[in-house]
């Protein structure tokens, strides 16, 4: 319920403009289009974050933690040996945070959310096409049915409708809409029919490497199963406490 109040009073600021100015009075033109983005639709594209050549070299970062097994990198990988997950990928190698606009998205994050985002990690992964492949995350899921969610997702390669593209339902990450869902108002996973039987359009970002794409993960997202390629892409995860973080506690890596 806290959470809902703390919803209602957020962005109903964000809509009224002379309060927006007292609250908001720092926030850049940039920013404000990002937060607009998030409160409207729960998702905002930016295109060309970094040079390519920044790109290329954090996914030969990737690729070499996922080939040198001697690292002692904490490897996660999907059943269908499509998804290959590095959570906390930032502990061992600090490119990972240098490279990317870290702060200017911990800005986003903390304008949107209205509260410090002190605690984070970054995933860095990459999905190749398997038959049978489920793309990343799972299936269409929220990642928090009752709180939003902050994330960023940096693609380094580019993503087509084929290579398993972030998809969301806009404005699925707002109360009203998962009050008027035929679903139990906890539920996080759904199949493919019951976010099919909804009618509602899906976002499908397609986009370059180098775009990064700000979310609102409480809204219903997967990422698109792959009929062929690859994808590379950084997440940052972020967390208003310790104790969010500890959920992941055995995916992380084990030094700091
Ligand atoms: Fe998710």
């Amino acid at each position: 319920m806290i959470n809902y109040i703390k919803e209602f009073i957020i962005f109903s600021i964000y809509k009224l403009n002379s309060f927006r100015t007292l609250f908001f009075s720092k926030v850049s033109p940039e920013n404000e289009k990002c937060l607009k983005g998030l409160y409207d639709n729960g998702i905002f594209h930016l295109p060309s974050q970094i040079e390519p050549t920044k790109v290329t070299e954090l996914k030969s970062c990737i690729d070499d933690l996922l080939e040198n097994q001697s690292q002692n990198v904490n490897i996660w990988n999907d059943p269908e040996g499509a998804d290959s997950r590095i959570y906390g990928a930032n502990q061992l190698n600090t490119k990972f945070k240098e490279l990317i606009p870290f702060n200017f998205i911990k800005n986003i994050g903390e304008l949107y959310l209205q509260t410090s985002l002190e605690e984070y990690f970054i995933l860095a992964a990459k999905i190749s096409y398997k038959e049978g492949n489920i793309g990343s995350g799972g299936g269409w899921h929220r990642d928090s049915a009752h709180s939003h969610q902050f994330k960023s997702i940096m693609y380094l390669s580019d993503v087509n409708e084929k290579s398993g593209p972030f998809q969301y339902i806009p404005k699925s990450h707002k109360t009203f809409f998962k009050i008027k869902l035929p679903f139990n108002l906890s539920k996080t996973r759904f199949s493919v029919e019951e976010i099919n039987s909804l009618n509602e359009s899906i976002l499908e970002c397609t986009a370059k490497a180098g775009d990064i794409i700000l979310t609102d993960t409480k809204g219903l997202h997967r990422g698109k199963p792959l009929d062929s390629g690859f994808r590379y892409a950084l997440t940052v995860y972020f967390f208003t406490n310790k104790k969010q973080k500890k959920n992941f506690e055995t995916l992380l890596q084990k030094k700091n």
